[in-house]
């Protein structure tokens, strides 16, 4: 009872100083996620383009109060930013104002993602007369080979230098258990006409086109171990050959009971067995009933997920598994760089129906961010009176 009220009153001075944007100092001031972690990772969050265009306001408030790194959630996407073949095929309006808004803001910048197989146009895996790329073919594979390369060098070097961290290849891995033994995903356009080549001369590029830049090889449920199998044999074959991949992004599309503690951290101690940083890369919980069943991210996967109503006490279990993660993450904090959250709040969320995040539709924090800010190790400094009287 008292630590819900506690909550409440944290709550509404969050949100005053979130909706009107004012800062609150001194012993009542609340607690901030990027504060709270300062001496673990950074804290992201990906934006979508109506908080780049500052349009939203009460979303820019909290992105720039609550975090001090950010993700593009579409807007650099190839479909986004690189829409036609030819010359005129680029669309950098949105991706400009996005790596803007960061520099503007003090925040990180990510870039996300150069080689995906969702979100490409199709024209990309076609030739000129329609018909798809062949594998077999050495022509067809240099045409792809080809466009690929000059995505990159364009993409890349347009924002070098202020892109600090860019997701290179995303979801190349397959799914499924034991009995899958493929190690790329076989549906992607970019494994069935190349193979591993793709993923090999993405690092090799975006390394050329931005020598400062870290580049991030992202996947997700990498935590469950048939694919975290597959994640290690991938990039230690790409370690052997000195493939410039420099750190690994686990997008963390969790739900109620999955991951439990035990795998996530048994993940976390496996994936940094790499000796690679590791990037928490798209965080978000998803509470409704049907979520409990999925554990993948695969895009149309949860468009149908989701949905079924609410858990009951969802928020309550939100924040425990909110608090199980985090303190996982803290454990592993030598490894971890960076933790971002996929979306800013509720109504934001591509998992919108299982209100997966910290913050409501309406911007006000929920009991799993309280949750988070304790699972916190306490820090000697100024905040400590401001979280000691917060509990
Ligand atoms: C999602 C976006 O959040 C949606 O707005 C979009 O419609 C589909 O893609 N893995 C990724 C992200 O790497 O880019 C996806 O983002 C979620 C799954």
């Amino acid at each position: 009872m008292k630590k819900l009220s506690t909550f409440t009153t944290r709550a509404a001075a969050l949100a005053v100083s979130v909706l009107a944007a004012a800062p609150v100092f001194g012993a009542d001031a609340p607690a901030t996620l990027k504060d709270t972690f300062q001496n673990d990772f950074l804290m992201g969050v990906a934006i979508n383009n109506r908080q780049i265009m500052e349009e939203d306001t009460n979303g820019v408030a909290l992105i720039v109060s609550q975090y001090n790194a950010i993700s593009p959630e579409n807007v650099m996407k190839w479909e986004a930013i690189h829409p036609r073949a030819g010359t005129n095929g680029y669309d950098f309006g949105p991706a400009d104002a996005y790596v803007a808004f960061g520099e503007k803001h003090h925040m990180m910048v990510v870039g996300h993602t150069l080689a995906w197989h969702s979100q490409t146009p199709a024209w990309v895996f076609r030739a000129d007369d329609g018909r798809q790329l062949q594998g077999t073919n050495e022509a067809d594979r240099q045409i792809l080979l080809d466009r690929l390369h000059e995505h990159i060098q364009t993409v890349v070097g347009r924002y070098k230098g202020r892109v600090k961290v860019w997701d290179v290849v995303n979801e190349a891995l397959s799914d499924g258990g034991e009995n899958e033994t493929n190690v790329l995903r076989r549906q992607s356009p970019w494994v069935r006409i190349l193979g591993q080549e793709f993923i090999e001369k993405a690092f090799q590029w975006a390394h050329e086109a931005d020598p400062d830049c870290i580049l991030r090889y992202n996947d997700y449920s990498i935590e469950n171990g048939p694919k975290r199998k597959r994640l290690i044999t991938l990039i230690k074959s790409l370690q052997a050959k000195h493939i410039p991949v420099m750190a690994i992004g686990s997008q963390t599309h969790a739900n109620l009971n999955w991951p439990t503690p035990q795998l996530e951290d048994e993940a976390l101690t496996d994936i940094a067995s790499l000796g690679l940083p590791i990037h928490i890369t798209e965080l978000d919980v998803d509470s409704s009933q049907r979520g409990q069943r999925n554990q993948s991210a695969d895009v149309a996967a949860n468009a149908q997920s989701g949905g079924g109503g609410q858990v009951s006490a969802a928020d309550q279990k939100l924040a425990e598994q909110y608090g199980n993660l985090f303190r996982a993450f803290v454990n592993h904090r030598k490894d971890i760089k960076l933790v971002t959250f996929w979306g800013v709040n509720d109504r934001d969320s591509w998992r919108r129906n299982g209100n997966p995040l910290l913050f409501d539709g309406n911007w006000q924090p929920k009991p799993a961010f309280d949750a988070v800010i304790k699972a916190a190790k306490p820090v000697i400094a100024t905040t400590a009176s401001s979280k000691d009287s917060a509990h």
